[in-house]
């Protein structure tokens, strides 16, 4: 089943971006829009609004907008969960032991600085993508991809 999901490379990895392009492609996934910005507080605070609460929020937020992200949607048969498999587990620490191959083994930090992220459900995945491109109200070209 053809899924679309959000991709987001984070601000400690935007110089692996070619890297970790190729290892999407590798994984028989597509990407079919992309766009670096750098969010403003209040847009990274919407973007993760469901941790709001959660100790390490403040350190997630600072993180997020110390540079500008790169967000991909991505196509592929299930591509939520084949995504986040790429990805490995979230805690990059963790990652070098369970899933050394992983992005966030070979290109993230620690549990804040994970280098990439990917929407956990199909719902969130149609959230988060149109956080980062909105279908309707542009004047660029149609959202068809
Ligand atoms: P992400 O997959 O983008 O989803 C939420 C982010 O919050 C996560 O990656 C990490 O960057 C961060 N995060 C999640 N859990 C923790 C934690 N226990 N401590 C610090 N940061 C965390």
């Amino acid at each position: 089943r053809k899924q679309r999901t959000l991709g987001l490379i984070k601000p400690d990895a935007v110089t692996k971006l070619g890297a970790i392009f190729q290892m999407v492609y590798d994984a028989g996934l597509t990407i079919t829009k992309a766009k670096m910005t750098l969010l403003s507080r209040k847009e990274a605070m919407d973007f993760y609004v469901e941790h709001q609460a959660k100790t390490f929020f403040t350190d997630l937020i600072e993180f997020f907008i110390s540079g500008p992200v790169v967000a991909i949607e991505i196509l592929g048969d299930e591509a939520v969960s084949l995504w986040r498999k790429v990805l490995g587990p979230t805690d990059s620490s963790a990652a070098r032991n369970e899933a050394p191959e992983s992005i966030r083994a070979k290109f993230g930090t620690d549990g804040t600085k994970n280098a990439a992220h990917g929407s956990d459900t199909l719902a969130s995945a149609a959230r988060e993508l149109e956080f980062f491109f909105p279908s309707s109200g542009g004047h660029g070209p149609a959202n068809t991809a």
